[in-house]
């Protein structure tokens, strides 16, 4: 079985940058296949990546639940859901070398769900197998996982900003993760824009009053910003940027 990685935090603390890290060192490492799911409803590790998306899970799910409403079902009569959803489930796959990419798209509008997210789930757990990693970047309240579409987690890395409120904002969703039962191997904690190298030490003991497994600090890095704001790919970033740095130290250490 691929060993899982989910990527968890409050909105805007870096989840996304640094998935996209996770995913450009992993694949230097060799350590390949890998299977990037975006299962944020408002995804974008496709741009931090430099990726273009043309069909998410989700447009395949509306597909097969609006086909009975529609004038011209696209689902051929001779075919059953199962079969459409195995045949096109390939078509939401986006190939690039070292890794597949995967994106949940918006989660449900009106109707029944529960069957089509049953065969998707089927399929994600089916083609999961067949990669050596799996790397998830979620919503903070990790609907996907929660629901039970994504595989079991080896480990979650818990991104935070550096500021008190940050912890415990981390803190809940480290609570959250216990309650969900995902019993992840490990968990750890990433802060996540730090303005120096030392954090404030309101911050440090608020990550220890929570018993923090403090996986390390990512600087706030001026260049990302810049990346960002002239929409180019996060993982274009040179090799020499501090926060990739600090980011591939920490990833080093954790995964060998
Ligand atoms: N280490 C960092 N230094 C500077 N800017 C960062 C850093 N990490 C993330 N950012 C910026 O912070 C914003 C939010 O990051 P993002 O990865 O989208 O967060 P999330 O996925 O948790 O919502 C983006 O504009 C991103 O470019
Ligand atoms: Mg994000």
């Amino acid at each position: 079985m691929a060993y899982t990685i989910a990527i968890a935090g409050k909105g805007g603390t870096g989840k996304t940058t640094l998935a996209g890290l996770l995913v450009d060192y992993l694949v230097k490492q060799k350590a390949t296949p890998i299977l990037v799911v975006d299962a944020d409803a408002n995804s974008n590790l496709n741009e931090v990546l430099g990726v273009k998306v043309d069909m998410t899970l989700g447009d395949l799910r509306e597909t097969i639940v609006g086909s009975e409403f529609q004038d011209v079902n696209p689902i051929p009569a001779s075919m059953s859901k199962q079969d459409y959803v195995s045949a096109h489930f390939s078509r939401t796959l986006i190939e690039e070398s070292g890794y597949d990419l995967i994106v949940m798209g918006r989660t449900q509008g009106k109707g029944c769900y529960c069957f089509v997210n049953d065969l998707l789930t089927n399929q994600i757990n089916r083609y999961a197998g067949s990669y050596r990693y799996l790397v998830v970047d979620n919503e903070a309240g990790m609907e996907h996982i929660s629901r039970g579409t994504l595989p079991s987690v080896d480990l979650v890395l818990l991104v935070s900003d550096s500021s008190r409120r940050g912890i415990q904002a981390a803190a809940r969703i480290k609570d959250l993760v216990n309650e969900l039962a995902l019993a992840p191997r490990a968990m750890k904690l990433i802060v996540n824009r730090a303005p120096g190298d030392e954090l404030d030490p309101g911050t440090v003991e608020e990550i220890e009053a929570h018993d923090f497994d403090v996986a390390g600090i990512v600087p706030n890095d001026s260049l990302i910003y810049e990346y960002d704001c002239q929409g180019r790919p996060t993982v274009q970033l040179p090799e020499d940027s501090k926060a990739r740095i600090a980011f591939e130290s920490i990833m080093s250490g954790i995964i060998t």
